[in-house]
């Protein structure tokens, strides 16, 4: 159970402006990838939670008349990086909310929530910098538009009045026509870390292509907020586009970059990588310009996404309808809520205390015991579920948002007389066994890697399975499972 003192469900944005001005204490919850981990660690203890995860009018990409590009706030980090829109106009944006944690964080966390958390070393942070974004407010006053470099006050604070929600974060066309760009993330591991530093490149080149007509330069963990290198991009303009520019405008940096010193890494090192990271994403981008000419970006010819173009902006109908989530005045902890879901291919429902977790659930009310209790913080996997085709860390999500949807546990993939499926199977047969608590979790990845019908390559496999952090045994024979049985299903072995 989460130690909260009570939980509101938002019908609608005027709704979740009302809830936010009934209860000025209650804090707003989205994905809650950071809201439900602080809580965990006793920093949100006892909060009053309005949740804005329903509102599904606040997902998907879309264009307006005059050709912004409009993200909805909810809009997951998986969904930003499949969406048409992104790849056509910012593939950068895409490739960089990739970097984030592994894939079942990039399923629940949203964009609006890596933006209001005010963390510099958010990692879509750093490009809607370099990308000039401007951030819809919505609240009891209305709608209000503000760039994101004012939207950031401080380290972890941002310009959120009493009552508003973002409602959305908007690339205006002048901000993205004609530009490339490039993201860098330094970090000790490829997967489930923070950065160490994060740079993200956006450049312009004139037509003829020889010389930088625009370039601009963010950094996350370059200061106590994300930040651009303005006088680097002042030098930048007009140079020539080439290898001597780009040493230039990257020793310019140090102008700018303000970072620390931290356990992490210290100040020196910091600014050591901020010029060369500079270097080499602005160099990227230089390249991807010119290269412009309808080429496919090269993340389009082989990269690690799921689902075909599309797919993103209609999420899956639910298994059933859902009906009206009840306003849940939860402050003494005695508060239950109906959940009607479909598990493992049967309709179920039950009775669950609002403060219940995915995993409280499937191991409470419906013995679902392949579903782990590991760190409950989100980073080992031991607990992941399929909802709606997707995997997540149930530890980090709260039962009551199940309501209506699909859930598919390790149990459901037995046959029914016991028989093991073809990726349990390979499993035994490639001895790819972690110890009991994560193997469950990891088989779940497997099965939602196979269903997308596609054929990866084994570091894109690598990387789909690294939501997984345990490291005691083999992930060897684990890929070798996968890869195996991926390529039988696709008639290929
Ligand atoms: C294991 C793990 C690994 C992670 N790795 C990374 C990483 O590599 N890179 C990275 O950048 N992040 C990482 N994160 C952090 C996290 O996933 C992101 O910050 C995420 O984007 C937060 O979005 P959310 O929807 O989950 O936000 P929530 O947790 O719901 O909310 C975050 C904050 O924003 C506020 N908020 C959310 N949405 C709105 C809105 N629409 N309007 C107003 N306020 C709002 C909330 O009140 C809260 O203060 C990681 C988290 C975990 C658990
Ligand atoms: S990720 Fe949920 S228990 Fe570790
Ligand atoms: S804790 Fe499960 S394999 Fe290490």
């Amino acid at each position: 159970m989460y130690d909260m003192n009570g939980l509101y469900e938002a019908q609608s944005v005027p709704h979740a402006i009302e809830l936010l001005k009934e209860h000025p204490e209650a804090q707003i919850i989205a994905g809650g990838s950071d809201v439900l981990v602080q809580m965990r660690e006793g920093k949100r203890a006892g909060a009053v939670l309005v949740s804005i995860y329903g509102l599904d009018e606040l997902r998907g990409v879309s264009m307006e008349e005059d050709g912004t590009l409009r993200i909805g706030s909810l809009t997951s980090f998986s969904h930003i990086t499949k969406d048409p829109l992104i790849r056509k106009y910012i593939g950068v944006l895409g490739e960089a909310v990739d970097m984030v944690g592994g894939p079942q964080i990039r399923n629940i966390g949203t964009i609006g929530g890596n933006t209001c958390n005010g963390v510099t070393s958010a990692d879509s942070a750093s490009t809607l910098f370099a990308w000039d974004a401007v951030i819809e407010l919505t609240g009891p006053e209305g709608v209000r538009r503000i760039p994101i470099r004012d939207f950031y006050i401080s380290a972890g604070r941002v310009d959120l009045h009493p009552g508003e929600i973002q409602t959305a974060i908007l690339i205006p066309k002048a901000s993205y026509e004609g530009y490339k760009g490039y993201y860098i993330k330094y970090a000790m591991r490829n997967a489930m870390d923070i950065a160490t530093l994060g740079c993200s490149v956006s450049v312009k080149l004139s037509d003829d292509r020889k010389t930088i007509e625009d370039v601009r330069i963010a950094y996350g963990v370059a200061g106590p907020v994300p930040m651009r290198a303005v006088h680097a991009e002042e030098l930048g303009r007009g140079l020539p586009a080439s290898g001597e520019s780009v040493e230039e405008i990257g020793d310019a940096v140090l102008q700018d970059v303000t970072p620390r010193d931290s356990w992490r890494a210290s100040k020196a090192f910091r600014e050591h990588i901020s010029t060369v990271l500079c270097k080499r994403a602005l160099e990227e981008a230089i390249r991807r310009a010119e290269e412009e000419d309808g080429k496919p970006d090269e993340r389009e010819k082989g990269n690690a996404n799921r689902e075909p173009d599309g797919a993103a902006q209609n999420p899956a109908e639910p298994a059933f309808p859902t009906g009206q989530h009840p306003l849940i005045e939860g402050a003494d902890g005695r508060q239950y809520k109906l959940v009607r879901c479909r598990i493992n291919g049967e309709m179920r429902e039950t009775m669950v205390d609002v403060r219940a977790s995915l995993t409280d659930m499937l191991r409470g009310n419906y013995s679902l015991t392949s579903v782990k209790k590991g760190c409950e913080v989100g980073e080992c996997g031991a607990c992941n579920v399929m909802i709606d085709g997707e995997c997540y860390n149930s530890c980090i999500y709260l039962a009551v948002w199940a309501d209506g949807k699909e859930i598919r546990t390790l149990e459901g993939l037995m046959g029914p007389d016991g028989e093991l499926s073809d990726i349990q199977q390979a499993f035994t047969v490639e001895a790819a066994v972690q110890c009991g608590f994560c193997t469950p979790g990891v088989i779940m990845s497997a099965v939602e890697i196979l269903e997308s019908g596609k054929e990866y390559t084994r570091d894109e496999l690598r990387k789909l399975l690294s939501g997984h952090l345990c490291r005691c045994t083999g992930y060897e024979n684990i890929l070798n499972a996968v890869e195996k049985t991926m390529r039988k299903r696709l008639g290929k072995s």
